[in-house]
């Protein structure tokens, strides 16, 4: 069994009152002047971000804004909230928003407090020593990046996206209200439950067999996720369903699920050129890959495709036959993700083919000029990468 840290320290502040705690909380971990981060519309549309700035200036804590964040956060907006967050001496970020906005407000909270370009730790050149402090109040249950040590930004430079992980970027608290879910997309709900699920898959596909209450938390949140999705798509404003998924985002990636096993997340290297390149929503790229990565790696751990097909989605077992059994799994998922509204190839994800010289880019980008493998279950070279491209397409 892998020897394991796990180390969760976000307060998570959950549920429909919740919001209201914001200027305490800030004040709890020390923040005296907030910079309130976020997004392009919905937390302005929604009344959030009046009632959370109301809330600050009722609590006697000054802030100032920077909205704007676009999903798959930029880079260059990063570098307008360092300076402003310099100029106006802030020392807290309170990100409202989802996984983009929280990652812009990591990236930002670095920038402030390392002396060179913030990029240079997203290419593996610089560590920092600190950071300001983050939190967030949570719109849409998806990225898991309100517990998460990570943050995945992109360079316009080059359509370049890449994450950079570090325990100093852990959120210090997460104000949850499933409410504030209720006026999600569908596609977004269903991208985000599709996320979501691969975080604990990216865990869950692994030679590690030993850890059993691992796999059995895992296999309880995809097939508690499988289900509450369903609900509310039918009907969005379902409260208990809405906290399922809430909780269930985090659980996801909080490491709960990684306990003791080598974690893999090829599937997110590969998405990652996919929503870098073509400005996809994550989620549905995740979707669109998983399968052609499923099929290409399962002999590495057959079992596990097995044990996921009958546990998770619910495949009668062929004992007979545990190829057919995986492969019958791998299938349903299929379905699952259409039912859902999510693409299962690459063309379904940005509606025309995609080229082979736009496979060999991505390619090369994801493996780093053929410097870089990825994935554990089993490890990808630049060929195996340009090979699952190929199957997805
Ligand atoms: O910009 P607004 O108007 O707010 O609209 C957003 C956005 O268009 C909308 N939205 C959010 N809350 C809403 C809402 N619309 C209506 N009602 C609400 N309550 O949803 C859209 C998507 O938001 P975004 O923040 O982009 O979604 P998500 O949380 O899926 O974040 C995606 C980003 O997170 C990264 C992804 O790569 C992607 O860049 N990831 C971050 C991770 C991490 N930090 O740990 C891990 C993940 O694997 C992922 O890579
Ligand atoms: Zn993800």
């Amino acid at each position: 069994m892998k020897d394991f840290n796990y180390y969760a320290p976000t307060e998570v502040v959950f549920g429909q009152e919740s919001e209201e705690q914001v200027a305490a909380l800030v004040k709890k971990y020390g923040g005296t002047k907030v910079l309130v981060h976020y997004g392009g519309q919905s937390a302005v549309r929604s009344g959030l971000l009046d009632k959370l700035c109301r809330l600050l200036k009722e609590g006697g804590v000054p802030y100032v804004c920077l909205g704007g964040v676009v999903p798959n956060p930029r880079l260059s907006l990063a570098h307008q909230g360092i300076e402003l967050c310099r100029k106006e001496g802030v020392d807290f970020i309170l990100a409202v928003g989802g996984g983009s906005v929280i990652d812009s407000a990591k990236c930002i909270a670095y920038g402030v407090c390392l002396e060179g370009e913030v990029w240079d730790l997203y290419l593996g050149k610089a560590e920092p020593s600190a950071m300001l402090p983050v939190a967030c109040v949570l719109t849409i249950p998806a990225a898991g990046s309100e517990m998460s040590e990570a943050s995945v930004i992109t360079n316009e430079d080059g359509d370049v996206k890449l994450g950079y992980s570090n325990n100093l970027a852990r959120p210090k608290f997460a104000i949850m209200n499933p409410c504030r879910t209720f006026t999600l997309p569908p596609y977004q709900t269903a991208a985000g439950v599709t996320d979501m699920m691969m975080h604990t898959m990216e865990r869950y596909f692994t030679k590690d067999d030993d850890m059993d209450l691992t796999t059995d938390l895992a296999e309880a949140v995809l097939r508690r996720m499988k289900t509450a999705v369903f609900d509310v798509l039918k009907n969005p404003e379902d409260y208990r369903q809405r906290a399922q998924i809430m909780w269930g985002g985090s659980v996801a990636h909080n490491g709960l699920t990684g306990c003791g096993v080598h974690d893999d997340w090829a599937t997110h290297q590969l998405e990652h050129e996919l929503s870098g390149m073509f400005d996809v929503t994550h989620g549905a790229g995740l979707a669109a890959v998983w399968p052609s990565w499923a099929r290409y790696v399962m002999h590495e751990n057959l079992s596990r495709f097995v044990r996921f097909a009958v546990n998770v989605m619910d495949v009668p077992n062929d004992f007979s036959d545990p190829e057919g059994t995986a492969l019958k799994g791998i299938e349903a998922m299929e379905r699952f993700y259409h039912a859902i509204g999510m693409p299962t190839t690459i063309k379904e994800l940005i509606g025309r083919e995609i080229t082979d010289a736009e496979i060999k880019e991505m390619t090369r980008k994801c493996s780093q000029d053929g410097a870089r493998k990825i994935g554990a279950l089993k490890v990808l070279k630049a060929e195996d990468m340009e090979a699952i491209y190929q199957m997805a397409k």
